[in-house]
């Protein structure tokens, strides 16, 4: 199964690193795939100050601070920052990459100081609130990008009436969080406090998904695999939205 981790064509960028690493850090569907993604609509440049919110144990930071040569700030709450400086300082990345554990909602940071803010993965637990945009995108620099990877239905619980049993079965309340690409557009355009640049759905979510649950040591043991099983494609994936400040 881990060989199906490697899909050069697709993610040459993620390609470049070892499947037992990624899967020894996993929080969640490769990160790296998430990441490489959602880098195409957004803009990085080496010297670049990049907040990596809701880092986990770190493998995005790695990767934003090899590939793109930026400067990153790994926020996490659950972490614990020494495990993720000891990923950092074995990836050979610790004099760019700094492990700050934060709550989303009270970050230590001056306004206007970072170039770009990506979340993967994390925004759903925090990020949906009406008022959030407002507080994060006090922390960009006038022109700053705000990407963010989340979870998503490509329907909408309030359309849909309920949360499908499938998914309910597996994380309950939660895929409240999991809105479409077309909600997070709209939630953020409405405040024009930022242009929304892209939002777009995963072309290949539940593939992606599906294939790094499989390819993990305890596949079965949380039910993740039986929901998109279940799920077929019809309404899982990941949502991309980015903008500019
Ligand atoms: C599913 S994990 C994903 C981690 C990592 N981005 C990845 O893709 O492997 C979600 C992460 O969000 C972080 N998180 C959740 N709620 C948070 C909060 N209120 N403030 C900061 N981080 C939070 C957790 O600590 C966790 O590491």
């Amino acid at each position: 199964m881990r060989d199906q981790l490697h899909q050069p064509d697709l993610y040459p960028l993620t390609s470049k690193y070892d499947a037992g690493w990624l899967l020894a850090l996993d929080m969640g569907p490769n990160p790296l795939w998430l990441m490489e993604n959602l880098l195409r609509d957004l803009r990085l440049e080496p010297g670049m100050r990049v907040l990596d919110l809701g880092s986990g144990r770190g493998a995005t930071s790695v990767f934003l601070a090899r590939e793109f040569d930026v400067d990153v700030v790994a926020v996490d709450l659950w972490v614990d920052p020494a495990t993720a400086t000891a990923v950092f300082e074995d990836a050979g990345v610790a004099d760019r990459v700094e492990a700050v554990r934060a709550e989303a909602h009270s970050l230590p940071f001056d306004r206007a100081s970072f170039d770009a803010i990506i979340s993967i993965d994390a925004y759903e637990y925090f990020g949906t609130a009406d008022g959030y945009l407002a507080y994060i995108t006090r922390f960009l620099k006038p022109g700053g990008q705000l990407g963010v990877a989340t979870p998503a239905m490509r329907r909408e619980v309030r359309e849909i009436g309920h949360i499908p049993h499938h998914i309910r079965t597996c994380v309950g309340w939660e895929a409240m969080a999991w809105h479409t690409a077309d909600w997070w557009r709209f939630q953020w355009a409405i405040t024009e406090l930022v242009t929304v640049t892209s939002a777009r759905f995963q072309e290949r979510g539940w593939a992606d998904w599906l294939r790094w649950e499989r390819a993990k040591n305890a596949p079965t043991e949380d039910g993740v695999i039986a929901m998109l099983e279940a799920d077929g494609g019809e309404l899982l994936t990941f949502a991309f939205i980015t903008a500019v400040k």
